[in-house]
């Protein structure tokens, strides 16, 4: 089985990405061919500072390693380092219906807000599809906002097979049967993580970059204190039961702590006797305790900035092998060179 996912490097990755996503990552690294990048040319959709897009480059790779991603098990590439995704992009863009696009929920909810979009943005699923069929990925684990772009990829896939490959049958994708011939390009399936498909942000909206409710992985440690005891609550009293639906702080228990204390907490929740600050100090805590060694094998990482790199360009140069016979059957099957 082969895994592939990626995070955009658009700013400090945060505690979302870590429940809904990155967690499963490393957890899979073990199960099948694991490879996992950097999506830094989907990045420049919003990050227009060359200095910036590497710092946030540099910044998720090391999220990534210090959170336990092992090189010597899975691939770890930056999206920019293996050119063919941007050919592959193109192809699958002629046959990509300008109705999908604009059902996109990244380019709805932007102009939904009243922001113009580029074509950048608009393209952005296209590009997305691109890094997941360019590798005939299996499973992709994500967040479940990104559920919606792995079904395109799905479907463009099956559009371009039926485009290109005689005797492709949708019904029959790997062509088992008899006068069925196999699709190029690979159906992928979502894999999501089913507490923490949607991890809540601080004002109780799902946590998000674009929401400026996150508390970012490897953030100031005063400023996440400041996150953490600033979580929206409500004015129930203190010797009052907490109400468990819509509740902020209820919800990042659920996912932030282990099932035991979880189990504890919640009992004094709904029996009452403990303020929201008791439960604010116990996410700080669980934060500490998950984060604290990651935290401290990025500082190490810090100092050797030579290997980070040599770690990526081995990924990029592994990832490049996996794509090369890949491109090279789309390519004859469209009649490029
Ligand atoms: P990005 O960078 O926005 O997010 C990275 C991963 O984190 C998940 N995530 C969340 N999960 C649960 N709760 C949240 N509040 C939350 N916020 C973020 C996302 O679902 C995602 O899995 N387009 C992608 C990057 C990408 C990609 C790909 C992913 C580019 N090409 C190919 C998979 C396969 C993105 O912007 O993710």
């Amino acid at each position: 089985m082969r895994i592939l996912s990626g995070v955009q490097s658009s700013g400090r990755l945060h505690i979302g990405n870590y429940y809904g996503a990155i967690r499963q990552f490393i957890q899979l690294q073990g199960e099948g061919e694991a490879l996992y990048f950097i999506a830094d040319l989907h990045a420049l959709t919003t990050v227009r500072d060359p200095a910036k897009a590497r710092e946030f480059t540099r910044e998720a790779a090391l999220a990534y390693l210090s959170l336990g991603l092992d090189p010597s098990r899975a691939i770890l590439f930056r999206q920019s380092d293996v050119r063919e995704v941007t050919e592959l992009y193109w192809i699958l863009g002629t046959v990509v219906p300008h109705a999908n696009l604009e059902r996109a929920h990244s380019y709805k909810d932007k102009t939904a807000k009243g922001i113009s979009a580029d074509f950048g943005l608009f393209a952005y699923p296209v590009l997305m599809a691109a890094d997941i069929l360019l590798y005939s990925a299996d499973a992709v684990p994500v967040g479940k906002d990104q559920v919606q772009h792995i079904e395109f990829a799905r479907d463009w896939a099956v559009k371009f097979n039926l485009t290109y490959v005689p005797g492709y049958d949708p019904a029959d994708p790997e062509g088992k049967e008899k006068g069925h011939a196999p699709g190029i390009l690979k159906l992928p399936e979502a894999r999501l993580q089913e507490n923490t498909a949607t991890v809540m942000g601080v004002d109780g909206q799902k946590m998000s970059k674009s929401y400026n409710n996150t508390i970012d992985l490897f953030g100031d440690e005063k400023e996440i204190k400041k996150r953490f005891m600033g979580i929206k609550s409500d004015s129930t009293p203190v010797e009052a039961p907490k109400p468990t639906e819509g509740n902020a702080i209820y919800d990042l228990m659920k996912v932030m702590l282990p099932p035991s204390e979880f189990a504890a907490a919640d009992a004094t929740w709904r029996a009452g006797g403990k303020g929201y600050g008791e439960y604010k100090k116990l996410l700080l805590e669980a934060f500490h305790a998950t984060f604290g060694p990651a935290r401290q094998r990025r500082e190490e990482l810090l100092k050797d900035p030579a290997e980070l790199e040599r770690i990526l360009q081995d990924g990029a140069r592994r990832a490049r092998d996996k794509a090369a016979p890949l491109m090279d059957q789309v390519r004859r099957a469209v009649g490029i060179s």
